[in-house]
């Protein structure tokens, strides 16, 4: 098999214009010679995040500087890496990013009380508890006192609430990072088939609206769905946010479909998603790395969300 890099990272752009990694693929199969082109979706390459730390530094003109409260719980070691990598770039576009680290055994009213008073902060613009919480903690009711207009994460019962109206939202950020991904890889989605893997409220749920926003057409697919194979190799486009290593394989996608990769898994063999890259890359006509893909969206999503809760903030 030849793997061919046609041109180095982030500067390929005979795609639409866009930024890509292109490989071509020789594959010997049976005797015969299948040749296949596939496209690596660099979620670095686009450059969102600077993009959105000139943002910031407008908003910072005004005087004010743009605060954010993390709040985690337990051993802060064992977050994955995109969790470190939120602190590191929140700071590195010049936000105030605080972490609260309390122990895995926080009492819920503790918890509840920090996010009272980093509600009441009118220095704090932007909350993010990040989940899972430890299970004596009752989730939805810590997510639902954080207030909605510093809901960066876009968790809260009305911000939902909102997406699934179609209005005006704080949008969740694994899932607008993905969107924007397909939107620049894409162009316009309207018809398409799209399978998200996965139903979770923090990206199944919230993409799968956003998709049907676009006009796709949209199929979510879970623990329990029969033949789960067979739905996806009809889609166009498939979301894989399920935290099962490498579950999607080469016969699940249809030939040129677009992949989206939201699984991080830690494995023996290093950190692997839920798609199984070496094969589905060899009938995807694209396919986002792990790392490299949706993990930095999630993190310039972060920012422009913190901003835009900063700029709603400034308005009142
Ligand atoms: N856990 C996994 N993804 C996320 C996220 O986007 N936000 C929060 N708060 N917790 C998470």
């Amino acid at each position: 098999m030849k793997r061919i890099k046609l041109k180095g990272r982030g500067v390929y752009q005979d795609y639409d214009g866009l930024k890509e990694d292109v490989f071509f693929e020789s594959t010997t199969e049976n005797g015969m010679t299948t040749n296949h082109i596939y496209y690596e979706i660099d979620g670095k390459g686009y450059g969102y995040t600077l993009e959105f730390a000139n943002d910031l530094n407008e908003a910072e003109y005004q005087g004010r500087k743009v605060k954010l409260g993390k709040i985690m719980q337990g051993d802060v070691k064992k977050f994955k890496v995109y969790v470190k990598n939120k602190g590191i770039q929140t700071k590195n576009v010049g936000m105030n990013s605080f972490e609260y680290k309390l122990d895995e055994k926080v009492d819920e009213t503790k918890l509840l009380d920090l996010v009272k008073k980093l509600n009441d902060d009118p220095n704090v613009h932007g909350i993010l508890c990040q989940l899972p919480l430890p299970k004596h903690l009752n989730e939805d009711m810590i997510i639902n006192t954080i207030k909605p207009d510093k809901d960066v994460d876009g968790f809260h019962i009305s911000n939902v609430g909102l997406l699934n109206t179609g209005q005006k939202s704080m949008v969740p950020c694994t899932p607008l990072g993905c969107l924007m991904l397909l939107r620049e890889f894409v162009g316009n989605l309207e018809g398409k088939k799209a399978t998200v893997i996965g139903r979770s409220n923090i990206v199944g749920k919230p993409m799968s609206q956003l998709l049907i926003e676009e006009s796709c057409t949209v199929t979510v697919v879970h623990s329990k769905t029969k033949e789960i194979e067979k739905v996806c190799s009809q889609a166009d486009i498939i979301v894989a946010a399920v935290g099962i290593p490498e579950l999607v394989k080469g016969d699940w996608v249809k030939k040129d479909a677009i992949v989206i990769d939201v699984g991080i898994n830690k494995t023996d063999k290093g950190i692997v998603g839920d798609v199984a890259f070496d094969e589905v890359s060899k009938v995807a006509k694209a396919l986002t790395p792990v790392p490299g893909g949706v993990g930095p969206m999630t993190i310039a999503c972060l920012l422009k969300n913190t901003i835009e809760c900063f700029k709603r903030s400034q308005k009142k």
